[in-house]
């Protein structure tokens, strides 16, 4: 038995990456095998990881990308140089295993909003993750007349992924004849950057109190009565994004309490 064979039996939780995306130096994406009995809601998080060095798993928590109805899973990626699991999963190949432990859980999901007329899903940086998978998910079109998904970034490559996985849901064929057309016109892509020039410059933040973001859109202002909101990002601009939907009469709900909007974070940081 060659090494690398020895190496696939003992793995627990063993998945097969098929394919991986290189964004930039500090974004990847990567595709894996689902494991079949694995069922999650749409918006969800996993703990995934590789064998460390100590014969033991080295475990993060990391959203899925992918709709629940996809036959694969894919993950995106920061690449923290020093960082234990990502200086080495972002070597990861095609046919290269990881651990996936398969009990999702998290807050981004429909069953944690009370029903209302248009969704806010805020993101920075990796906290895109989760949307990706809600805005493939049918059920977020039926649910919803109108899909805002806002996307700040440092610089216009951090962008990329965002952009690609609205430009693909827009012209999918099969969300296009399960919907129809006019459904996924429903959904709206709002990229801003915040260190290099682009159409849209400034955190979401300071979009949001200066009230551009709603007249760029063509929308009213929040409002508890029509508007919901899931947010996923840093605990800085988690907490931002908090004051200024509970400022508009929004309230944070949760899988066992829904409510007006959801917050998760996107990686534990320093803090504020
Ligand atoms: P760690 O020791 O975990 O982190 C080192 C430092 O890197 C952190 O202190 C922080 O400052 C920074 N950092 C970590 N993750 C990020 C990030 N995503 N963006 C910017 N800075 C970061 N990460 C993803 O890349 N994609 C995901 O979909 C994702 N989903 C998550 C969901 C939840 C609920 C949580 C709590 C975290 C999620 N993370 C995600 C973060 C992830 O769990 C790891 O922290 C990340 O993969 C880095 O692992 P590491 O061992 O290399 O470094
Ligand atoms: P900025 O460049 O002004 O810090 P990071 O890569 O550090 O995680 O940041 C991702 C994006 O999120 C950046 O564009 C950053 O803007 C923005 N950001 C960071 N903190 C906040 C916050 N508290 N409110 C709004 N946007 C934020």
């Amino acid at each position: 038995m060659t090494e690398t064979s020895a190496q696939k039996v003992i793995l627990p939780d063993a998945q097969t990456v098929t394919e991986v995306r290189h964004y930039t130096d500090r974004l990847f994406a990567f595709r894996c095998t689902r494991p079949p009995s694995l069922r999650f809601r749409s918006g969800e998080f996993v703990m995934i990881g590789l064998m460390g060095d100590n014969g033991r798993p080295l475990l993060r928590a990391y959203s899925i990308a992918s709709p629940s109805w996809d036959d694969e899973l894919e993950f995106y990626s920061i690449k923290v140089p020093d960082g234990p699991l990502t200086s080495r999963l972002q070597h990861v190949q095609p046919g290269d295993q990881i651990i996936l432990r398969p009990k999702p859980v998290g807050t981004l999901v429909h069953d944690a909003l009370l029903p209302g007329r248009r969704l806010w899903l805020f993101s920075t940086g990796t906290g895109f993750a989760p949307f990706a998978s809600l805005i493939r998910d049918p059920e977020t079109f039926e649910k919803f007349d109108e899909i805002i998904v806002t996307h700040t970034c440092r610089d216009v490559a951090e962008l990329t992924y965002s952009r690609e996985i609205v430009e693909a849901v827009k012209s999918d064929e099969m969300l296009g004849e399960l919907l129809g057309a006019d459904n996924l016109a429903k959904l709206r892509y709002y990229p801003t950057t915040t260190r290099e020039q682009s159409p849209k410059m400034g955190r979401i933040t300071h979009l949001i109190e200066s009230g551009e973001v709603f007249s760029d859109l063509g929308v009213p202002p929040l409002d508890p009565a029509v508007d919901r909101g899931m947010v996923c990002g840093s605990l800085a601009f988690n907490l931002d994004i908090k004051a200024l939907l509970e400022g508009a009469g929004l309230r944070e709900g949760a899988n066992s309490e829904p409510a007006e909007f959801v917050i998760e974070k996107a990686f534990v940081g320093e803090g504020v």
